[in-house]
């Protein structure tokens, strides 16, 4: 039997409602739920900090984080130096950060992507791989070396 992949989801109140949309349509996922579950307000930065806590510690490697325009969420999981999180809103942008970036992070806007087209973000994001070995790792690894 093969093993399903694992991914953390999180989301603020603003993106809960697209994080259950992407749990029921990539069912052939195992994904790691940190929340929240409901749409009560709460504060992006603490969803945040939960998938790169869970990055910085190794259990996790990849995840996707949703806040209402995706840009909160990705500054909350950009202060960890383990996190490469990307906001993309469309497939080409998805695709790309996986490729130049590895970014393992794909954050999303619900208030500002239809489902559809977060649909396939998303399946871009998990399809493609990064290209090791040449002038886009010398980049990452720079990414790595940085932090105050
Ligand atoms: C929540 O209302 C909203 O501020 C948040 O989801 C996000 O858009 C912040 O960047």
């Amino acid at each position: 039997m093969s093993q399903k992949r694992k991914i953390a989801i999180t989301a603020d109140h603003g993106g809960v409602t697209l994080k259950t949309l992407i749990k029921q349509k990539f069912d052939e996922i195992e994904w790691i739920d940190l929340g929240t579950d409901s749409a009560d307000s709460v504060d992006y930065p603490d969803f945040g900090f939960k998938l790169g806590e869970a990055i910085a510690n190794g259990e996790i490697e990849t995840g996707i984080a949703i806040c209402g325009s995706g840009i909160g969420i990705s500054m909350s999981l950009n202060r960890f130096k383990a996190v490469r999180a990307a906001v993309c809103h469309d497939v080409t942008t998805a695709r790309l950060t996986r490729v130049d970036n590895n970014a393992n992070v794909l954050c999303l806007g619900a208030r500002v992507i239809g489902d559809v087209v977060a649909l396939d973000t998303v399946k871009a994001f998990l399809d493609t791989g990064f290209e090791f070995g040449g002038r886009h790792e010398r980049r990452v690894n720079k990414l790595a070396e940085k932090g105050q």
